[in-house]
This record gives C-alpha cells, structure tokens and sequence, in this order.
C-alpha cells in the first residue's frame, strides 16, 4: 500500500468522525502524518539501494573465496611437507573437495608432470581411483627420483611379538596412512609394480613346519598368505629359500629350524594384486626376543595399453569422466559406455562394434563379351566399374585379400546352351569352396553369392571349368562379379 492510499483511507476516517476533532487539530495531525511516510519512503529506498549493494558486495567476495580456494589448493602439495596436523586435515580437506586441483594419481604421474611443486621428495597428496571419484586423496612419501609412492603405516618400526602358543595367537592388524584399502588397491592396479619388504626375528617361532602355518599374514583381500617373499602365492618362502641360502638347505625359512637361537627371515613380497599385508599372524612364541618389521607399501612406474580392452583399462590410464569410448575388442573396435564413479570399480556396458576400416576394399567388375573353356581357368573381366582398395585385378581376375576380415562376394551370369552345362567355381587359395551350374536346355541365370572370412594375402578365382559365359554386346555386359569387405579384423 503507497503512503498516499494509505493516507486517503485516513482522511476519510478523520473525516467520519469530524464531530468530535478539531479543525485545527485534524489538519496538523495530517501533516505528521504526511510527514511521516514521506520519511518512511526515503528510509525504504535507502534499504533497497542498501541491499542492492550488499549482494554487490557479496557476489565479489564469493569470485575472491573461489580465487583464493584455487591458489591454495594448488599450493596444498607444496605446503602440505611441512605441515602439523591440523594443517594436515585442512589440506586434506582442500584436496578432496576442489576440482580445480591437480591432484596426481600416484608419484610417477607427479613426477611426470614437471611441475616444480613436485620437484623434491616428501609428503604429498595423490588421488589413486581419480579426483572427484571414488575415495578421497592420501598423504605418501614421494620419492622424486625414481617416482615411487610409499604409503606409510602403524607397524614400520621393530615390534615384538609376546609369547604365546596357538598358531596365530599373536596377530597385529596393520593401519595404513592412506587410511582408503581402495586407494591402495588402485594404486597397485595403475602401478608397474608394487612391494613391500618383511623382516622377522625368531627366537624359536617357526612360521611353518610339516604344512603346519604358526604364522602367516593377511592380505588386501584378508586372505591367508603364507609366502613371505617373491611373488609365487602357492609356496611357503622366504628370501633365504628362494635364493637357497637357508640356515637348514631342506627349508623355505630360516625361522622354520625351529631352534632357540636368534634367526631372522627376510621377504620382499612383489606380487601387486595381493598387497598391502593388512594383518601379521604368529604363534608357537616359547621365548621373548622375537620381532617383526614391515617395510612401507611402495609402488613404481605405470601400466600402459597400446589398445585399452575396458573401462577398468581406461580407468587405469586415467579416464575418469563418464562416457562413451571406443575399446580394443576380440578382432574389432568396440563401443562401452563407462561409468567411473565408483573409482576403480568401474561399471561397463557394451554398446556395440565400431565399423572401422583401415582401407575401403569394394569392387564391381564386368565382362561385355562371352567366355568359354573346357578346361579350369580365372575368368578375366573386361571392365572395371567399380574397384575402390585396387584388391581385384581384372586381367586376371584374381582377387587377393588385402585386409583379413569377412567378405561378401557375388557373381551373376547366364549360360550358352549351344555350348552345353555351364559350371562356375570359386577357389579360394586354389581350393574350391563353392560351385553351381547351368544346364543346356535354355538361356538359365546363374548366381553365386557367399561371404567368406578371409586371411590377408589369400585369393579368390572365379573359374569356368565347363561351358560358355553368354554376353552380347546388344544388351549390355551380362557377366558379373562384386566383392565387398564387410568387417575387417582390426585386431587379426
Ligand atoms: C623389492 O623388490 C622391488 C621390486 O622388484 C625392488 O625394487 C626392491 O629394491 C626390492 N627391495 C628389496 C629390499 O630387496
């Protein structure tokens, strides 16, 4: 309502109980009145000029907390070094929310990246599964001069192992930095290769004898493992087994002599997919003194694919954006779509094949004049239609396969009676594969249409064995052969 409506509305109020006021007073009251909502006018547009520039004020203050958000965060890994704790959580926080941060995937992808905030060995930020996907980023130890990630854990110093006797009956659940298992088994899956190194110090305390296992450690999947070195899952080893170098010649583990003398057994477990050890076992522990330490998990380098065969392959050389991509298939070029929001978990499906050609190979060929032989020979055309690739020599009417892969063939022609049964043929490789014919009671159509995989470097002949190809020159060439390549084996 304006003032000046409401204002009326008074008026006429005032003017209804005229009786009882005064002239003078009802015009003075007006006045005020007036006065008044001419202050409260000024006073509402101020606000609005006022709020106008609030959210002015606003709008740039939010553009400058985004700027700063992206200068800090691509400084988190240059301070993220030489940081407390509690930085250690902002940084996190900051490396797991923002897009706009370069995150690497591992240390090797940091070091390949040549950035100068990557230069020096140290802590840093890595995001194995894929910024923005899957679990947040990790803090590991890059080393700069090789590329390899290290992710620390609770149990890298010496611990000792307390006496106690059934097999197992010690066992130390091992806690990652990483925090993510996730992100350790997809760093593992992205990584040339990955290890981690064990030492254990037995007083006594077998790891195994006679196929009894005292002691064992878990791996990522919490299975049971019993080789403590290389990378052969199925036998019980240590170092001095593989290299057989054992106190006892007849054992895998110097431990495994079972002897009250100090021993020590050392491993450098390198197969990928079951690490990190998530959990140390022993038993039989009859006297203190013996000890175990677990190197860091450390992974170096990068898978490649020259043709990626999946979205998980994708996923691995840093795909992470959902969509449509065309993969490496049995023999052709396929198209999945792949969901990588779940980070290495990846969810594919397949859509269909790619119709990828790496030359076109079609061709239409003529004969315009009859042709006879009573004994097996190539027919020879006589005009080129169509001859896209080069593949068909019509001179000699040899066709060789240029690209291996599935063709379709088809040859039309009518017979001469007067020169008895036609039989055509086709061989390919100079075997034949498939033959029809004409009998000699009439001018008889004869077709012959087949589709063929077939091996670069092979031939195809289209022969006459017996009988005469009719053609006339009134009514145009009546002798004809097509080839087409239908799919080609991309992959042969
Ligand atoms: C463990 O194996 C890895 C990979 O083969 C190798 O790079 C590393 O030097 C080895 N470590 C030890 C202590 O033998």
């Amino acid at each position: 309502m304006s003032a000046t409506m409401f204002i009326s509305c008074l008026l006429l109020i005032t003017i209804v109980g005229a009786e009882v006021l005064p002239d003078e007073f009802q015009r003075q009251f007006d006045v005020m009145i007036i006065a008044k909502f001419d202050q409260l006018e000024a006073k509402v547009r101020d606000q609005e000029i006022q709020l106008k520039t609030a959210r002015g004020e606003i709008l740039s203050l939010k553009t400058e907390v985004q700027r700063l958000e992206s200068v800090l965060v691509l400084n988190a890994n240059k301070k993220s070094r030489s940081v407390d704790s509690n930085q250690f959580v902002a940084n996190k926080a900051m490396a797991t929310t923002s897009s706009a941060l370069f995150v690497p995937r591992t240390c090797h992808e940091a070091l390949e990246s040549g950035l100068p905030e990557f230069k020096e060995s140290g802590m840093y930020w890595i995001d194995p599964d894929g910024l923005g996907i899957g679990d947040g980023a990790i803090y590991v130890y890059c080393d700069m001069s090789t590329g390899a990630t290290s992710v620390g854990h609770d149990s890298e110093a010496t611990i000792e192992i307390p006496k106690c006797r059934p097999a197992g009956c010690y066992s130390r659940p091992i806690v990652y930095s990483g925090g993510s298992l996730n992100q350790m088994k997809a760093l593992s899956e992205i990584s040339a290769n990955c290890h981690q190194t064990i030492q254990v110090n037995c007083l006594g305390g077998p790891l195994t004898v006679n196929s009894i296992d005292y002691a064992w450690w878990n791996d990522v999947n919490n299975k049971k493992q019993t080789f403590w070195s290389g990378s052969d899952e199925s036998i019980h080893t240590c170092q001095c087994g593989s290299e057989n170098k054992c106190v006892r010649p007849d054992l895998e583990c110097n431990c495994d002599a079972n002897v009250a003398v100090p021993l020590t057994d050392n491993g450098n477990i390198t197969l990928s997919r079951v690490l990190p050890l998530t959990k140390l076992n022993f038993g039989q522990i009859n006297h203190n003194g013996g000890s175990h330490t677990l190197g860091k998990f450390t992974c170096s380098g990068k898978l490649t694919y020259a043709y990626p065969t999946s979205c998980a392959d994708l996923w691995r050389i840093g795909y992470t954006l959902n969509g449509l991509y065309p993969v490496r298939g049995s023999t052709r070029v396929e198209f999945v779509h792949c969901d990588f929001s779940l980070g290495q978990n990846v969810k594919q499906e397949k859509i269909g094949y790619a119709d990828v050609k790496t030359q076109p190979v079609h061709f239409y060929v003529q004969r315009s004049d009859q042709y006879s032989s009573s004994s097996s020979s190539v027919i020879p055309f006589n005009i080129e239609v169509l001859n896209d690739g080069g593949a068909m020599d019509i001179r000699s009417g040899i066709f060789t396969v240029p690209k291996t892969g599935t063709y379709l063939f088809d040859f039309s022609g009518v017979n001469d009676p007067n020169d008895g049964v036609l039989s055509v043929e086709f061989n390919i490789d100079d075997k034949k594969m498939a033959s029809t014919f004409a009998g000699d009671l009439g001018h008889f159509t004869i077709n012959l249409p087949s589709v063929w995989h077939l091996t670069k470097g092979s031939t195809v002949k289209l022969t006459i064995s017996h009988g005469t190809l009719y053609s006339d020159n009134k009514n145009g060439p009546m002798v004809h052969l097509t080839g087409i390549l239908l799919e080609e084996d991309i992959f042969a």
